[in-house]
Parts: structure tokens; sequence; C-alpha cells
């Protein structure tokens, strides 16, 4: 391997990186790393300076290569998504994207010739304070844990609330089901919106919320946030974040109303072709 390149990591270059995958929570495990690489040991990919790079197809009906996580000093960006560029093209994606970081490093992923795809709001809210209990159901509604016969519906549901670069696909949503806490509302038999939660490391995140079209302003959204939120709380999570895209009115607003505030700070998403 030549110092600067990245190439395929070893099974021993990829215990060596554990240590910092670990500490950006980008893999839930060393096990969930483990069975990453056996689905494609090319996602991990490493310099033998020490650097690296995870990428993931970003969504099953896009060619769009993500990197997940990218691991070197910021004067290096710019030559590794360079380098990686090269690999998705290689592999027929025709769009690679950033993973989501801090705006003082954008610079150093459009000197590589990618451009903001999406400014991204972190919204947070610490557990001191939370008192309330069993969230207001609207009439004819409620909630359960999603079951596996609610993915088709689900997959729907989703499309109607996200476009095609956020929509997750069958496989994604089954993952998710698998994983995390998946509570969906229900109304005349039809599932008319669902969350996702999780707990890692004492910090409780909400990877989606969805309410359909149809049925929205009708206080579903909030019910679903809040019950969430007192999952998250009560299985230990001091705090919990979430991000949404800074252009998302609806559920920025929603999300200040049950108190979590938005940091001044914000994230991007930066994309760009691979050829
Ligand atoms: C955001 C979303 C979940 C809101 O669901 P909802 O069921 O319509 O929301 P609720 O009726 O519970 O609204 C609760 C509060 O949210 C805010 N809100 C909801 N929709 C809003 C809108 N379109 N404009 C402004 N504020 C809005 C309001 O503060 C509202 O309180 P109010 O009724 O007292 O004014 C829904 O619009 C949606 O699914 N959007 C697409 C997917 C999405 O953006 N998900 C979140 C980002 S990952």
């Amino acid at each position: 391997m030549r110092s600067g390149v990245l190439c395929t990591a070893s099974d021993s270059e990829a215990d060596a990186i554990w240590p910092a995958l670990d500490a950006t929570h980008v893999f839930d495990s060393y096990d969930d790393l483990q069975r990453f690489r056996a689905d494609g040991a090319w996602k991990v990919q490493v310099t033998e300076r020490g650097e690296a790079v995870v990428l993931e197809r970003w969504r099953s009906h896009l060619d769009v290569l993500a990197m997940l996580g990218v691991w070197c000093s910021r004067r290096r960006v710019p030559e590794l998504v360079q380098q990686v560029r090269r690999i998705a093209s290689a592999r027929g994606y025709g769009r690679l994207l950033s993973p989501m970081v801090d705006t003082a490093l954008a610079a150093s992923y459009e000197r590589a010739g990618l451009a903001v795809h999406t400014r991204i709001v972190t919204l947070r809210r610490d557990r001191r304070g939370w008192n309330s209990g069993e969230p207001t159901m609207a009439e004819g509604m409620h909630l359960r844990r999603a079951r596996k016969d609610d993915l088709p519906g689900l997959v729907q549901l989703d499309s109607e609330c996200f476009d095609d670069f956020w929509r997750y696909d069958g496989e994604r949503l089954a993952r998710y089901l698998a994983k995390d806490r998946m509570v969906v509302a229900e109304s005349s038999h039809e599932v008319i919106g669902y969350t996702l939660a999780t707990t890692v490391r004492g910090t409780g995140t909400i990877g989606r919320l969805a309410v359909s079209p149809s049925a929205r302003l009708r206080g579903v959204g909030e019910t679903l946030l809040i019950d969430a939120l007192g999952y998250l709380f009560r299985a230990g999570a001091e705090a919990v974040s979430l991000c949404t895209q800074e252009g998302n009115l609806a559920s920025r607003a929603l999300y200040r109303k049950v108190g979590l505030m938005e940091l001044d700070s914000r994230l991007v998403l930066l994309s760009g072709p691979t050829g």
C-alpha cells in the first residue's frame, strides 16, 4: 500500500482504526462494523498513515455514495475526497455525499469540488424539567409499536413525507425496525405517522418523525414526539438531540414547541458528481 493512498482495510487494519470509529458512533458496536465489512469490505478504506473513510450507498434507489465518516487531518480532506470520488466512479456511483460536517470544515470539502447540499439544524433538550406524562391522543387515534407487517405502509408513508433524496426504502426501514424503537400512530386501522427513537451511550436521538400529509396539523406529530421523548428519558437518556433541515420550518416549530432548543452552529451535507 502506498502511504497516502486509500485501500480496502484488512482485518487488522480495521481493528486498528476501531477506537476512532467507536468514538464517533458511526457503528453501534464492533460486531456491527464486522457485519458492515462482511457486506462489502471495500466500504472501509484506510491509508498507511492511519487515515480512514467509511462509505455506504446513501439510498438503494439512488446512485449516491455517502461518506459516513472521514478520519484525517483537515489539510488532507481534499486529497482523500478526490480519491473517494475515483472509487465511487469506478463502482458506478454518479454522486458523492460528504459526512454531516461543521460549517467550519465545509471549505475542505468544497476544495475537492463538492458543494453544500443541505444545511442542518441540531436541536437538543435535557431531561431536567421533563414532566410530561402520557401524550394526549387526538380522537380515534392510538400509538403502538410498529410490526413487520407495517413495513409496506411505512415505505409508502415515508415517500409521501420525504423527497427521493431523503426517503427510506423497505430494507432500511426493516433494519431500523429491528434495531430502534419504532412507534406508529394509527387511526381507523390506518398508519398515519411514525417515529424512530434510539439511545446511544446515554444520549437519545429521534431519527425520524413523519405524519401523513392528510393527517397533519391535528396534533399527531406532537403526540408522537412527546411519546418518543418520554420513552428516551425513561430509558435513561440525559438529553435528546436530533437534526432537521434548516429549511424545514414546520418541524423546527414543532421541536421548539416541545422544548427542544436549537444550537447556534449549523452542520452541512455537501455533494458533487463523481466523474
Ligand atoms: C413536521 C410534521 C411531523 C408535523 O406533523 P403534524 O402532525 O402536522 O404536527 P402537529 O399538528 O402535531 O403540530 C404541532 C406543532 O408543530 C408546529 N407545526 C406543525 N406544522 C407546522 C407548519 N406547517 N407550519 C408551522 N408550524 C407547524 C406548530 O407549532 C404546531 O403547534 P400548533 O398547532 O399549536 O400551532 C409533518 O409536517 C411532517 O411529517 N412533515 C414531513 C416530514 C418531516 O419534515 N419530518 C420532520 C423532520 S425529520
